[in-house]
């Protein structure tokens, strides 16, 4: 499953001034909004007409907040775009104390566009943009301890198990606690390619 651009819509987002071209004739984007190209997809920074199908695409345990993605964070939101199709969501979090800077990741792709490659692309692009234009030496993803496709398309990317993060998430349809895993990567095994 995956949403198609709206046509001609314009978001409102009096923060963010100016535009760019028009990717798929029809919708503008802003003109600061990032837009960070990997080998198969493109990062561009979340829009408000994304919110919406994003929404939709989402799996329902991956965020169980009511307002996502318009709560209050300090995350780097982006739409995960293949081609002209918008097909899930990454961010990143800074932890800006100069003592323990580093950035986490968190993604979701929609179900129809799993399994290609394109989550591996599409963290490989943000943790690149994060380690050579935001300076970060260390990155961090903590999928479920039992999520094995999320660990193994981490470890693509050069992210390393550190350890089991015991009852670390809350599963609100069993209302057990699930283990998750912590997952870092030094900027210097990160691979040029993947
Ligand atoms: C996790 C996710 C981002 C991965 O992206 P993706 O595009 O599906 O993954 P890729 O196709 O790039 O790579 C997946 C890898 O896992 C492997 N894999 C898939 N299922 C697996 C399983 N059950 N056990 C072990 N490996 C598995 C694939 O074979 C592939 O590895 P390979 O290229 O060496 O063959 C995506 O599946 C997703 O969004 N899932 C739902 C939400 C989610 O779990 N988010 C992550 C939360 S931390």
């Amino acid at each position: 499953m995956s949403a198609t651009v709206p046509a001609g819509a314009f978001p409102s987002c009096p923060s963010l001034v100016g535009t760019a071209p028009a990717r798929d004739g029809g919708s503008m984007y802003l003109g600061r909004m990032a837009e960070i190209p990997g080998r198969h997809v493109v990062l561009i920074g979340l829009r408000d007409i994304d919110i919406e199908p994003l929404r939709r695409l989402r799996p329902a345990d991956w965020s169980t907040s009511q307002d996502w993605p318009v709560e209050p964070s300090n995350a780097q939101r982006y739409g995960i775009w293949h081609g002209q199709r918008l097909v899930g969501f990454i961010q990143s979090s800074e932890e800006t104390d100069p003592q323990f800077r580093h950035a986490g990741i968190d993604i979701f792709l929609a179900r129809g566009s799993q399994g290609q490659g394109l989550g591996t692309d599409a963290v490989h692009t943000l943790a690149s943009h994060l380690v050579h234009s935001g300076g970060h030496h260390r990155l961090v993803i903590d999928p479920l301890a039992d999520n094995f496709a999320a660990i193994r398309c981490y470890e693509k990317v050069g992210f390393r198990p550190v350890g089991t993060l015991r009852q670390y998430q809350y599963d609100f349809t069993t209302r057990r606690w699930r283990d998750g895993l912590l997952m870092e990567l030094l900027a210097d095994a990160l691979p040029l390619h993947v």
